[in-house]
Parts: structure tokens; sequence; C-alpha cells
């Protein structure tokens, strides 16, 4: 049992990330080396993933990148294979990539649209973690923490398109895909959690709704948000961090099949 200043210690562990070229996942991967984690940041776009490890290292951490697109199945079982050759293990998989397709109401949705991003962030979640699973189940243990949204938990129209039905839906099936494998593989050792942020800026994510947006839309839509949320404002990726190693570390060993909400006070208005 570990206390005090080892409680979130990660030291020895390999924790692998996704959509780890940017925004959160990129956060991510700065705070799990912290720990001590040896870290895979992988991305589709490989020179994003570099700049990540090249923060990794930037901080005395140490950082593996690879190109993976979480919606090929080869390139993601080539991964696991990679880091099991390189390294032997998997204990941490953090399901991060994750797209938004911009505003647009449902019937306005091109079924492209919806197929794209369930692509990516539904199905590159079962795809990554069936990959990860095996090598967890070997060792008799592992944390798999699921990106999902508080979009995934309720509905969000403020009057004017600010989302759209591909991100609920997929996020909800992510909730769901996070409880069923945990119910799964809890006697292997394996836990399983998702963590629902809310708002939060300085990522991809974030910019790429907004260049979709007019001005005065995202105007709207910024408004929208500090107002709607208690705290008053967007979180920054970095308020992420002790959750993340609080879910990938075993100061959260009884934990698991939740959904950690992080959202200024959102869901609790
Ligand atoms: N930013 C927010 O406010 C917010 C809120 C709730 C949930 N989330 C979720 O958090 C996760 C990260 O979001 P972000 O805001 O950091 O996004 P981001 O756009 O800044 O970063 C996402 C990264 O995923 C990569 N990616 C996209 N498609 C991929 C694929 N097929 N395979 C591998 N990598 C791929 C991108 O290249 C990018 O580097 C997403 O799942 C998102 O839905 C974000």
């Amino acid at each position: 049992m570990t206390t005090g200043g080892q409680l979130f210690d990660l030291t020895g562990r390999v924790a692998l990330v996704t959509g780890a070229g940017a925004g959160l996942g990129r956060a991510f991967c700065v705070a799990l080396a912290t720990q001590g984690a040896l870290v895979v940041a992988t991305d589709r776009d490989l020179a994003r993933a570099e700049e990540t490890g090249w923060l990794v290292r930037q901080t005395g951490g140490t950082a593996l990148t690879l190109a993976t697109d979480v919606t090929d199945e080869k390139q993601v079982t080539e991964t696991v294979e990679h880091i099991l050759s390189e390294h032997r293990r998997i204990d941490v998989l953090i399901n991060n990539a994750g797209i938004s397709t911009g505003a647009a109401k449902t019937h306005e949705l091109a079924v492209a649209d919806w197929d794209r991003l369930m692509d990516i962030s539904l199905k590159g979640v079962f795809l990554m973690t069936r990959a990860a699973l095996a090598p967890m189940i070997e060792r008799g243990s592992g944390s798999i923490i699921n990106i999902a949204s508080i979009i995934g938990m309720i509905g969000y129209y403020p009057g004017f398109t600010a989302g759209a039905v591909n991100y609920a839906a997929a996020k909800a099936g992510v909730i769901g895909l996070t409880k069923q494998v945990a119910a799964e593989y809890a006697s292997e050792g394996i836990r399983c959690n998702a963590i629902s942020p809310g708002f939060h800026g300085g990522t991809k994510l974030a910019e790429a709704f907004r260049s979709k947006s007019t001005p005065e839309q995202a105007e709207r839509y910024e408004a929208a948000i500090a107002q709607r949320t208690p705290l008053g404002r967007r979180g920054r990726p970095n308020e992420l961090d002790g959750l993340v190693l609080w879910l990938a570390s075993d100061a959260s060993s009884y934990v698991t099949g939740q959904n950690f909400v992080q959202d200024g006070g959102w869901t609790a208005t």
C-alpha cells in the first residue's frame, strides 16, 4: 500500500495515451510523466505526437511517440505490439482521441459526419481497449481511462446550435462501454473509469469549433458557456491532471466503472 508522496507514483509503469498530440491528451502525457510513467504518446498526426514527446522530455520524463489512427485496427494492433516488444507491459490506457464535426441540429447533421465521429470517438475506444486488454489480463492489472464528456450525460441547446447529436451519442456510448469493461474485467485486476470534462479551452477541438463558426456565433457560444458554468469559465487542460493521476495510479485502487465529472459545476445546476 502506498502513502503520502508515493500515492500517485507511476514509476516503472507504461501509460499509453491516444490523441496525445494536442489539448487534453498532451496535458495527460506531461502529468503522467511527472509521476514517473513511461509515456507512449500516440496520435494520427505523428508530428504532433512528437511535439508532445519533446515536451515530456523537457520536463525530465520519458516518452515514446507513435503514429496511431484509432480507427485503423491494424495500426492499433501494431502499436500495442510495438509497446510490448520494447517495454513488455501496458499499465495505463487513456482513450482520449476524439473529434467534433461542428455544430448542427439533428435534422441537419450529415450522415458522413455521424459515421466519422462514431468511428473515431466510439469505435476507436473499443479498438484500443480491445487491443490493450490482452497484456493487462496477462499481468493481472491495468487502469483504463476513457475521456467522455458532460455532453454524453445531458443535452445542451442554449437556443442556437452549439453541439451535435453525434458527439452526445458517442460520449454516452463511451460511458456505457466503460461500465461494461469495468464489470467484465474487475476480477482480472483491471479497472476502467471515465472522465467527463465540461468545456475546456486551450485545445484544438475548442479552436476547430470556433473556426467553423462566425465571430458572432463564437462570441455567443463563449458567453453562453460562461453564463451556464457556476465557476464562470472554461477549464484548463492541466486542471484534469489530478483526476487523471488519481485514476491511473493505485490511489484509486478500489474505484472502477465510474464516470467522473469535471465541469466547473455545470451538471450541478
Ligand atoms: N476540450 C473540451 O472542452 C472537451 C470537453 C469534453 C470532452 N473532451 C474530449 O476530450 C478528448 C480530447 O479533446 P481535446 O479538446 O484535447 O481535442 P484536440 O482536438 O485538442 O486533440 C485531439 C487529438 O486527437 C487526435 N486525433 C483525432 N482523430 C484521431 C484518430 N482517428 N486517431 C488518433 N488520434 C486522433 C488529433 O490529431 C488531436 O491531436 C476528446 O475525446 C474530446 O471529445 C474535450
